[in-house]
């Protein structure tokens, strides 16, 4: 998720690449650095903190060279630092390598080198990557096979590029899963992970496919598929202007980063979710402690917060075990009891919310142990709790939450699951939890499928002046959020609640033209949920549902209905079905015109008490 630039031609190479990755600035990143080929080999510059810091470098250095590359990094392993910008070298030095995403099996392939006398300087899996191909240069000889070789051996979701001392005029690059494009310019071309980083210089671009390896010389390009075999670039044309194309060619950040969920939960689970159906968390906790935690408090704020009531309900189902899920922004005014066997989770996206950070103070004064689910790698949340789980979900721009959201649920799951490997749980549960948790990226791609029919209801509903949001169980967690989405960007008022609870109050808010929508992914309390339909639609309501393919009932009581697949968890449903009420609160706020990506009184990240 990171940004990545290359060139090869005439022009001063590093004052390209450095435009580019300046172009790429808008996606977040917390340290950069550029390489190029010099009379003696590959000169590499790198700095945390903001460009000018790597600019400053460049103007000193004043590099003349006609092949570099360059990388703005947003932290994945290893904390924001000079040492950990990339590019990296290998054991030899005459490798150097720059990488977006994940390389999975870094740990194992690091100790393997490490026993062979490979020495790293950071904490990246980048770096390791650099050495394995380094590894297998010394081998073959031969800077092209090299990469193909090494790519075998890794293991992820990653777009890396390549340089090599002894052939100075070549840049090799590799898309595995994460994004890269390449540009076609006359005696000279580019490559970058996104496509506003190449306009100022080619509107000739090619979209390199999953799997493909590409050479760039400075009069060609090379492109081979994932078997080897070679193939003809597709050339496409690209006229959008530079702010569709910051946006992938979306008209918001929001939805830019709604659609991009099924990689963010991939990227989230990566290295964590076990072909063998475990889970493996090394960055956290002894297996003691594992056993000894005997409740779990999760504290966050907003979506946060909401993502912590899936969490509850994921926990208590599997292992039985109480879960308090708390209002950061209460936790320290109601006299809260922290005791040494509690698990504090604190979650938080931008790791910088002044309330989780107070109430994460508060529980580690209580004794307990801490664990972070942040987005943002080396913020404050994340250093100060006792061990940090990333969701790996990428930058997210958009001020309204989504693909944290989703990715923060993922997370939460994947630790009930890691803790129900060291403690009694019901083991059918768990089979069904791990097995839809791994189809989750492809559950939410089913359910983007339905944006036109989602845009619809948007039409319908543009106008309500209430819009209910209800469900029973995990499904009422979700309302929460489906709510949140829908007034803090659409502003329209929301009531939201489990659906037992209309009866007792809110009942008396619905008249004609109220809209209620209702999450109905558990097929067991089904029944008990169309009763609540009925309520409404009996007091002239206008009725939305979320269902499952399979349920062949609810759509009949339905005034419109979004199906999701079939699933077989009702947690993993429920985190499903918050896509389409995502979707929903973007259209129907993008058909009354509200400013989306920045809704008004609302800020990224709340640094206020
Ligand atoms: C809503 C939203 C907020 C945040 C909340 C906590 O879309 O984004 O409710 O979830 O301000 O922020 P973090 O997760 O950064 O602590």
């Amino acid at each position: 998720m990171c940004g990545i630039a290359g060139y090869i031609g005439p022009r001063e190479a590093v004052t390209v690449v450095f435009d580019q990755i300046t172009r790429l600035e808008y996606r977040g990143y917390d340290s950069a650095g550029v390489a190029f080929g010099t009379e003696r080999g590959i000169a590499v510059l790198k700095k945390a903190g903001k460009l000018n810091n790597l600019g400053q470098l460049i103007e000193n250095e004043k590099p003349a060279a006609h092949i570099a590359m360059a990388h703005s990094r947003w932290a994945t392993h290893g904390g924001p630092t000079d040492e950990n910008a990339h590019p990296h070298y290998d054991q030899s030095g005459r490798i150097a390598v720059i990488h977006n995403g994940i390389i999975e099996n870094y740990y194992e392939l690091g100790e393997a080198l490490k026993s062979k006398g490979h020495e790293f300087r950071s904490q990246t899996d980048t770096e390791v990557a650099a050495h394995v191909i380094g590894e297998e240069y010394a081998e073959s000889g031969q800077f092209v096979e090299a990469v193909r070789r090494a790519v075998r051996r890794l293991r992820g979701a990653f777009a890396m590029v390549v340089m090599c001392i002894d052939e100075p005029d070549k840049i090799v690059t590799v898309r595995n899963a994460s994004p890269l494009v390449l540009g076609i310019g006359e005696g000279e071309n580019f490559l970058a992970s996104d496509i506003p980083a190449l306009l100022p210089y080619t509107r000739e671009v090619v979209i390199m496919d999953e799997g493909d390896l590409a050479v760039l010389t400075r009069n060609e390009i090379y492109l081979e598929d994932a078997e080897g075999k070679p193939k003809l670039p597709k050339k496409i044309h690209i006229d959008w202007d530079i702010e569709a194309a910051e946006k992938g060619g979306h008209e918001h950040f929001m939805i830019k980063e709604i659609t991009e969920q099924p990689q963010s939960i991939r990227q989230c689970l990566a290295g964590r979710l076990l072909k063998d159906e475990t889970v493996a968390l090394p960055e956290t906790f002894s297996i003691n402690d594992w056993k000894r935690f005997d409740r779990v408090i999760i504290l966050a704020c907003g979506t946060a917060y909401h993502a912590g009531l899936l969490g509850k309900y994921v926990f208590e189902s599997l292992l039985r075990m109480p879960v308090e899920v708390l209002y950061a922004s209460e936790f320290r005014y109601n006299n809260p009891i922290v005791r040494a066997n509690d698990l504090v989770i604190v979650i938080s996206q931008s790791g910088e919310t002044a309330d989780t950070l107070a109430a994460l103070r508060v529980a580690k004064e209580g004794g307990a142990k801490t664990l972070g689910i942040v987005n943002v790698v080396g913020s404050n949340i994340a250093r100060e709790c006792d061990a940090v789980l990333y969701t790996q979900a990428g930058p997210e721009i958009s001020v309204a939450s989504t693909k944290a959201y989703t990715a923060q649920a993922a997370l939460l799951t994947l630790i009930a699951l890691h803790m129900a490997q060291h403690r009694a749980a019901d083991k059918e549960k768990y089979q069904r939890l791990i097995a839809e948790l791994e189809r989750l990226p492809d559950h939410i791609e089913a359910c983007l499928k339905n944006n036109e029919a989602i845009v619809r209801i948007a039409e319908h509903i543009k106008d309500t002046p209430l819009i209910f949001f209800l469900g029973r169980g995990a499904d009422a967690a979700v309302a929460m959020e489906g709510a949140l989405k829908m007034k803090e960007i659409a502003y329209i008022p929301t009531q939201e609640s489990p659906a037992g609870e209309m009866k007792h109050g809110p009942l008396a808010l619905v008249t004609d033209g109220v809209v209620a929508v209702f999450g109905v992914t558990n097929p067991p309390t089904r029944e008990k949920v169309i009763s609540n339909i009925k309520e409404i639609k009996a007091r002239g309501g206008t009725v939305v549902t979320v269902v499952l393919e399979s349920d062949t009932v609810t759509p009949a009581e339905s005034d419109y209905v979004i199906r999701i697949p079939h699933i077989d968890s009702h947690a993993i449903a429920a985190i499903t079905s918050v896509v389409p009420l995502q979707l929903l609160a973007y259209h129907v706020a993008r058909l009354r015109g509200c400013e989306i990506d920045q809704p008004r009184n609302l800020a990224k990240s709340v640094t206020v008490e």
